[in-house]
This record gives C-alpha cells, structure tokens and sequence, in this order.
C-alpha cells in the first residue's frame, strides 16, 4: 500500500527518473529545465516549498501530484488555490486506484482544485470522481495571411485556391486598425499592476489573482519561453496589459496571444492591445493569431477584432472546496477569466 507524502528534495532524483518512464525523454528534458521555476520558485508556495505530493512504497516513489499553488478569486473572496499538473503513476501502477489516491488527497489539501489541458487518462478519472466539467476553455483564432487557412492533410492546389477565395476576407479582418491608447513594452511588472489587478478583479467571478510577484514568475522569468508583454497606459496608469509569443507551427507561423488583463467594460483599452497585437503579429510574419479566453466581454472584443471561434484542445475541470458555491456555479462561466497563460498550458 503506496503513502502519500509530501515531496523533500531528495525526491528530484526519483522523480526525474519516474517522469522520464512515463513521459519519455524530451519531456523529462524538457521537465528538468522549467522544475525550479515552476515549483521552486512560486510566490505563492505555502511555506516557501514545492507543493507536490509523492506516492511511496517503501523507499520506491511510484507517483506523484505536483500542483502550482495560485491566489483565487470566488465570487467576492479570495482562496488558495491550486492547478494539479505533472500527475503520474508508474506504468506498472497504473489502473489500481493509485491515481484516484492522489487526485483525492490534493482535493483534500486544496482550497480548490484546478485542472487544464488534461490527457485522455486524467480526464476519465476527473469524470470519474465527478469533478464538475467546464470545459473545454473556448479558442478563437484570427487570421492574418491567405495561409492562415492552410490544412495540412489537404492537397497543395486546393490549399492555394481556398487561399486565394478567403483573401477578400482575411484582408478586411485583418486591416490595420488605429490604437486608441499608449501601448509600452515593458521586461518588469511593477507595483502598478497589483493595482491594476484590485481595480480590475470585481469584473470577475473566477480569476487567478494576477498581482505584480504572480505576473513576473510567470510571465518575465520562465526559463523555458520568452514572452513579449506590453502595458496599456493612460495618464501614467496602467489600465491593462497584454503576454504573447510567436511560434513556429507546421503549418505556419502563430502569434499566441496568452494572457491580457484590463476591465472587461473598457472596451477601448482591450481592443487597443488586440490591435497592437495584430501589428506585432504582422511584423512578425504571423498567418494567425490564436487564443483561449473565457470571459465573455473579452471574447465578444474579440471577435468584434476578427477572431473566429474554433474547437478547443483545452478541457477545463475544477472543484471548489474553501467556499460554499451553488451547482449554478459552474455553469455561468461567462465572468471568468481564465487564458492559456494559466497553469503551465504554455510549455
Ligand atoms: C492519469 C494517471 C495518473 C492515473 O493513475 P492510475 O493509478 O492509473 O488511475 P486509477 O487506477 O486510480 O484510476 C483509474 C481511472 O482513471 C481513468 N484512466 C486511467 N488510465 C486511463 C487510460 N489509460 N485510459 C482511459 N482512462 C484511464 C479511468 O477512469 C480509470 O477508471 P477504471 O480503471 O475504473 O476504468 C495515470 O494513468 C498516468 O500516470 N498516466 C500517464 C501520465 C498522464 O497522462 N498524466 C496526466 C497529465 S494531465
């Protein structure tokens, strides 16, 4: 019988070599070079060290939960909370309940329970233990040139003549579009934006608290990913601000919008940096720009700039634990702010 504990250093070692049996080398590599950001370096570590727990079976660690701890805002309070990732059973283990085990006892030590992009494995046993299901978190996508519409699996001619037949279109879409308020580049997150954040928050009902320590961990000092970010400033005040990278894909070249903040009813202030995107995503080359929002007044921005919804990859699954919430809760998702820059959907 497996006990559940939670991590000491000395796990590092077991653990690589466990993620590396369940989730193959470049991931392991890949693990390695995020491990002491993501979990090491939190802010919002409680007691200062990694929240993850281990499975043990005598001196052997055959699974383990390790979760980023997050500050939540639900309804008007705020808890802690925490995104379960990097869960895992040794392959000999698997489908012994050893899984259920784990995700139970996060549950048990979580003021609430946060899931994204989950596999296949994970989500079942999300489903099984009837975590409520939100998901999946809605993505829209803009295009930008005539190769935005590209499908790998059909034939070059036909790829260029649906090109060709959506120009007019992606064309208008993708007009340039005056900004409406000073946009800046900036490489820090200052006091300003923990400000921004308590004008801000009211405007949701779920949201991860996006203060200036949370926003530079995870937007400034990733070692695995540079992000561009820029402030929307007015008068000196910061009123918004805007994460995004480009990626090559197969396909073609994306710009990933993954995180922006302003007050959802600013309509001016949120569609200023969706056009400043849209310029960088030019300049860059971009065939498209794709995102994952949730918010509804942030989506219909959205698409009021040209982004078209499209199918998620992204399941979201979550329990609320601190607070008391109604059933309905889960359901009315339409104030809250939840993007691809939360959790470690971004790798
Ligand atoms: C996800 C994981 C930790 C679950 O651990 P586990 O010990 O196998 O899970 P349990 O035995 O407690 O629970 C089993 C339930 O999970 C689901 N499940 C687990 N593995 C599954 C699989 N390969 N396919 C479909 N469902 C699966 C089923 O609902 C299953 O219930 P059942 O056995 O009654 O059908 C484990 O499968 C694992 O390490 N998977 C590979 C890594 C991974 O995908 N991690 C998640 C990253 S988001």
């Amino acid at each position: 019988m497996a006990e559940i504990e939670r991590f000491r250093m000395t796990d590092r070692r077991a653990i690589d070599s466990l993620y590396r049996r369940v989730f193959g080398q470049d991931a392991a590599d890949a693990n390695r070079l995020r491990w002491e950001w993501q979990y090491a370096r939190n802010p919002n570590n409680p007691d200062g060290t990694p929240l993850i727990w281990v499975a043990r079976e005598g001196p052997t660690l055959v699974g383990q939960y390790a979760t980023m701890p997050v500050r939540l805002r639900v309804g008007a309070r705020e808890i802690d909370a925490s995104w379960g990732m990097d869960v895992m059973v040794a392959p000999e283990r698997q489908r012994r309940g050893l899984g259920e085990i784990l995700f139970r006892n996060w549950d048990q030590h979580t003021g609430a329970s946060l899931g994204l992009g989950l596999s296949e494995s994970s989500y079942r046993l999300f489903q099984k233990l009837q975590w409520p299901d939100v998901g999946p978190l809605p993505c829209l996508v803009k295009p930008i040139s005539r190769r935005a519409l590209r499908r790998p699996r059909w034939p070059t001619p036909l790829n260029r003549l649906v090109g060709a037949a959506t120009l007019p279109l992606v064309l208008v879409v993708s007009r340039p579009r005056p900004l409406l308020a000073e946009v800046q580049p900036i490489r820090h997150f200052d006091d300003r934006f923990t400000a921004l954040w308590e004008r801000v928050a009211p405007s949701f009902d779920f949201a991860v608290r996006r203060d200036a320590p949370y926003l530079n961990w995870k937007f400034i000092e990733p070692p695995h990913v540079r992000y561009s970010v820029v402030a929307l400033v007015r008068d000196g005040r910061v009123d918004g601000y805007a994460v995004y990278r480009h990626l090559r894909e197969p396909r073609g070249l994306v710009t990933l919008l993954i995180d922006l903040l302003a007050d959802p009813a600013d309509s001016n202030g949120v569609l200023t940096l969706l056009r400043w995107i849209d310029r960088e995503a030019r300049a860059a080359d971009s065939d498209k720009i794709r995102t994952f929002a949730m918010h509804a007044g942030f989506r219909r921005l959205m698409r009021r700039s040209g982004y078209f919804t499209v199918k998620s990859t992204i399941e979201f699954t979550l329990k609320i634990n601190a607070v008391e919430v109604a059933p309905a809760f889960y359901r009315e998702t339409g104030r809250w702010h939840v993007t691809l820059g939360d959790s470690d959907q971004d790798r």
